[in-house]
């Protein structure tokens, strides 16, 4: 019990110190990166596919600090429902989960360049009038708690919002931006925002 006043009291100076501070700093990369050595023989490898159903793990590098702690709260808490990833946060501390979000999001810069072209990516473009008032111009989300979907892979975003859809991941926002998609909205707006110059593998 000795211990709990002085924590308090260092929690207390973190909350008041993470105030004036961006959200990126509240974890120790360095330790985060140590955690993350079990990440990287999946988030690690360019293109690594989840097994069943098939599409490309997602890519964290550049991503929100706070939003990838989100989504590791998420998968501890199973408001995401994939197995493999709730076995890996469940035993994460909230310090871990900071440490390691802050250790990914610095990971790398987010990609420059001109989008992709195509007709799909231009149809995607029309129909994410809607989403880039949260995701952003071209996908990158100027709020630390929403994702950046620009370089996503393409695969793993069709999966994301068809998740939504059944869902099988929760989320009192997005649950409302889906209903009304179809496979093929689901598919052009993939495509769009996979296309556009944003987040990076890590290699
Ligand atoms: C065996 C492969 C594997 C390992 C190891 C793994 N992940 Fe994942 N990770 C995945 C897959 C697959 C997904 C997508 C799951 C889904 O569809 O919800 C994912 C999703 C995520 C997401 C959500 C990203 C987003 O854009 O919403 C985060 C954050 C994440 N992983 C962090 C980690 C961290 C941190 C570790 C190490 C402690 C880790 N992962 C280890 C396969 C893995
Ligand atoms: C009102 C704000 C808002 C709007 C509008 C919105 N989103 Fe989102 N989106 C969010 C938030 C918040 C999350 C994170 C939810 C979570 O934790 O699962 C998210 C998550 C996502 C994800 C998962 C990303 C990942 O890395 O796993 C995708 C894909 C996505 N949104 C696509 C879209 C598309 C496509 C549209 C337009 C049809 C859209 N969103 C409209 C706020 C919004």
């Amino acid at each position: 019990m000795e211990n709990v006043r002085p924590i308090l009291l260092t929690l207390l100076v973190l909350a008041v110190a993470g105030a004036s501070l961006p959200a990126a700093a509240a974890g120790d990369a360095e330790r985060g990166a140590v955690l993350a050595t079990t990440c990287m023989g999946c988030h690690g490898i360019p293109g690594y596919r989840n097994a069943y159903p098939s599409y490309r793990v997602p890519k964290l590098a550049g991503q929100h600090a706070d939003y990838l702690a989100i989504g590791l709260n998420g998968y501890k808490n199973a408001g995401r429902a994939h197995e493999t990833m709730q076995a890996q946060a469940v035993d994460l501390s909230a310090q871990d989960i900071q440490d390691v979000a802050t250790y990914f999001a610095s990971s790398g810069e987010l990609a420059a360049g001109t989008p992709q072209s195509g007709e799909r990516v231009a149809r995607g473009k029309e129909k994410a009038a809607v989403c880039t008032a949260c995701h952003g111009a071209n996908g990158v989300s100027t709020m630390p708690t929403w994702p950046t979907l620009a370089g996503q892979h393409e695969d793993y975003l069709r999966q994301a919002l068809t998740q939504y859809q059944l869902g099988e991941r929760t989320d009192p926002v997005m649950a409302g931006q889906v209903n009304d998609l179809s496979e093929a909205d689901i598919a052009d707006l993939a495509a769009y925002f996979a296309a556009q110059p944003g987040l990076v593998s890590i290699d």
